[in-house]
């Protein structure tokens, strides 16, 4: 494996991140192994019996005081040992990166909602958001990949989610349909596909793989998944974009495209973790200030993996 980053990645890192002693750590950090994390099914156990049943076998933090369901498994694991526990099996917790868990806990999707999550194989966030809504409300949770939709399927069942409605569509067929229907959801997950530059620590090939023009054929995806989605939030309502790379064609570019095309605004977030404002430039252009408002994560300021989140609102 060529653990060496493309040229123009490394060049772009270098511009997003500019002090040299944090470029520096970004790559040290990019090639660590992941801390072993886990989510704690709220659905079936309570954090606070997970841990019990755990500790007897492994060392168990809980990072975030407000959010026990968060797990690190401090211990030596052999390979596949998170997964073939007999709470695994049971569905008592969930296999997820800390950084994956975010979305969620930023939405905050509650019981009175109709949330839709329009890409949502293979589940972490829909799984995620059912406990947080304690399996009411409902969850239209849909993904184009049909054998993606077989693991989040067989995910949901496993974790007892039972708010939920499967849909294999096109995220932007699925929501022009759902506009004719006149339906309108009151929260939307929109974490889109996307280049991954976030993911190099489980995924080496990433860097391999990197390529400009991905980036740009994404980004035009993306903008077309996100404007169709606000098509069917109502007013009011509001829309967590969501990607696991730092490529701003594919983050702040995108909500400039929605913040030029919507009545929108973005909404600060406050999560756990440290997280530094979106960028209001990137390569000449001027973006909008409130873009301060988004948050990236880089995978050196909590030692998880990167992500970018922003959180809309549409107005009246
Ligand atoms: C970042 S992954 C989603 C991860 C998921 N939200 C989770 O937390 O487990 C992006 C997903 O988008 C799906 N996808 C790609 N293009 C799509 C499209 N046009 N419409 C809907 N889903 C799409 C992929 O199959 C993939 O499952």
């Amino acid at each position: 494996m060529d653990y060496r980053p493309k040229p123009l990645f490394k060049e772009r890192i270098e511009k997003l991140l500019t002090d040299r002693n944090d470029i520096k750590k970004f790559w040290i950090f990019s090639k660590k192994p992941l801390l072993r994390t886990i989510r704690c099914n709220t659905l079936k156990i309570s954090p606070q019996e997970l841990k019990k049943r755990l500790e007897k076998k492994w060392k168990i933090k809980q990072p975030f005081p407000e959010y026990p369901e968060i797990m690190q498994v401090a211990s030596n694991l052999l390979p596949g040992e998170l997964g073939k526990s007999r709470e695994h099996i049971l569905g008592y917790y969930y296999i997820q990166e800390t950084a994956s868990m975010m979305p969620i806990l930023a939405l905050k999707p509650s019981s009175q909602d109709i949330l839709v999550d329009l890409c949502a194989a293979p589940g972490s966030k829909t799984t995620h958001a059912c406990a947080v809504m304690e399996n009411k409300g409902t969850i239209i949770a849909n993904d184009v990949n049909l054998g993606r939709i077989s693991i989040l399927s067989s995910n949901l069942e496993k974790q007892g989610c039972s708010n939920v409605i499967i849909t294999r569509h096109d995220g932007i067929v699925l929501c022009n349909k759902l506009k004719k229907l006149k339906f309108q959801a009151s929260k939307i997950l929109a974490d889109v596909p996307c280049s991954g530059e976030g993911n190099i620590r489980s995924n080496l090939a990433t860097l391999k793989m990197w390529n400009i023009k991905v980036i740009n054929k994404l980004s035009r995806i993306q903008k077309k998944l996100a404007s169709s989605a606000l098509e069917i939030l109502r007013p009011g309502g509001e829309m967590l974009y969501s990607t696991c790379t730092h490529a701003p064609e594919e983050n702040e570019l995108i909500i400039q495209h929605l913040l030029n095309n919507f009545n929108i605004k973005i909404e600060p977030i406050t999560l756990p973790l440290k997280t530094r404002p979106g960028i209001t430039e990137w390569e000449g252009q001027i973006l909008s200030k409130e873009l301060n408002r988004a948050c990236r994560i880089y995978p050196q300021d909590n030692d998880t993996e990167g992500f970018f989140l922003c959180k809309i609102k549409k107005l009246e």
